[in-house]
């Protein structure tokens, strides 16, 4: 099967009351390990790549390694664009084989926010690639941009209506207290979503796609290994599972996952090594860094993002 935009994943997910998983890729081990879960879980899957993806791998290897991700499976598979900050690398990966892009606007006033997401939607669907949009402004860090808890800023819904009606949009990113990274909230401090907000964007936005960032649950099993073997990631937290598989029930149709992968991967390595520090061939120790990779897609799909068997 060729890769296909978001359109019909986003419509059965909202009907059903689940979520698809996106999924940030790096490099072959990740884009297998999630892969080989979702096949197994027969899940409809997006694999996204940022601008530091393509940096460090390059667009071209990150396409291929999708491609074969396909043809290794029959699975419906987007591949998006993650966090894309202007109309330029949104048309490189439009060209260049994505099915899906984010222009993400939201440093930017309301103003232009819209204008520049028009411009990419706008040439998006004229080449039949969907569109992300965002409103609101989370906390964290993702690629260079560090936005302090104090700068990010819930989305207002008083705005939805007129950015997806002046944009075009076919999708939404909200800021309702997720962030990005591995550290979401303070040390003591209670996770909270704001869940009010995104009922009153449902409500605004009827049959409306809404996508969550920043929702790694930062899972203590990993962070666990990796403090045990080495590693120095005290107050790691994350977003409550209940709380992702309840926003799931609701609008939200795409819940974009890295940290976790991250996570999962450096756990892999770091306990690998401290079995066997004589080791030195990479296909030792990344072979456990992509079981866990493979095990932790398979939780997230069945007990969060309830999207197993909907491929
Ligand atoms: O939201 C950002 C994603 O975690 C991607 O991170 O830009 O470091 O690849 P990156
Ligand atoms: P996490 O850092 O919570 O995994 O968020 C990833 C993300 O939002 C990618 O766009
Ligand atoms: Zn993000």
């Amino acid at each position: 099967m060729p890769l296909v935009t978001t359109k019909e994943m986003f419509k059965k997910a909202y009907e059903g009351g689940y979520a698809i998983g996106a999924f940030n890729v790096n490099n072959m081990e990740i884009v297998q390990g999630i892969t080989e879960a979702a096949k197994e879980e027969n899940a409809p899957l997006i694999l996204q790549v940022s601008a530091g993806a393509r940096k460090y791998a390059k667009h071209t290897y990150l396409t291929h390694l999708v491609q074969a991700a396909l043809e290794d499976t029959d699975l419906p598979i987007a591949l998006h664009l993650d966090h894309g900050a202007d109309f330029d690398i949104c048309k490189s990966c439009i060209d260049g084989g994505f099915t899906s892009v984010m222009i993400d606007g939201s440093h930017h006033s309301f103003k232009d926010n819209i204008e520049l997401t028009k411009r990419v939607v706008d040439y998006a669907h004229s080449k039949g690639v969907v569109v992300e949009g965002e409103l609101g402004q989370l906390a964290g860090i993702e690629d260079d941009v560090n936005v302090s808890a104090e700068d990010a800023s819930y989305t207002q819904p008083d705005q939805v209506e007129e950015f997806v009606k002046s944009t075009g949009v076919d999708s939404l990113a909200i800021a309702i207290g997720t962030s990005h990274g591995a550290f979401k909230f303070k040390p003591g401090q209670k996770p909270q979503l704001r869940f009010d907000i995104l009922k009153e964007i449902e409500s605004r936005l009827p049959n409306f796609p809404i996508v969550l960032h920043g929702a790694s649950s930062v899972i203590p099993k990993y962070v666990d290994i990796i403090n045990k073997n080495g590693g120095n990631l005290a107050d790691a937290i994350g977003i409550p599972e209940d709380m992702l598989r309840e926003a799931a029930k609701m609008a939200v149709c795409k819940i974009n996952i890295d940290s976790d992968l991250r996570l999962a991967l450096t756990a892999g390595i770091r306990e690998h090594f401290t079995a066997h520090p004589e080791h030195f061939d990479p296909r030792q120790y990344l072979t456990p860094a992509r079981a866990y990779i493979k095990e932790l897609v398979k939780h997230k799909l069945v007990h969060v993002l309830g999207c197993n068997g909907k491929a």
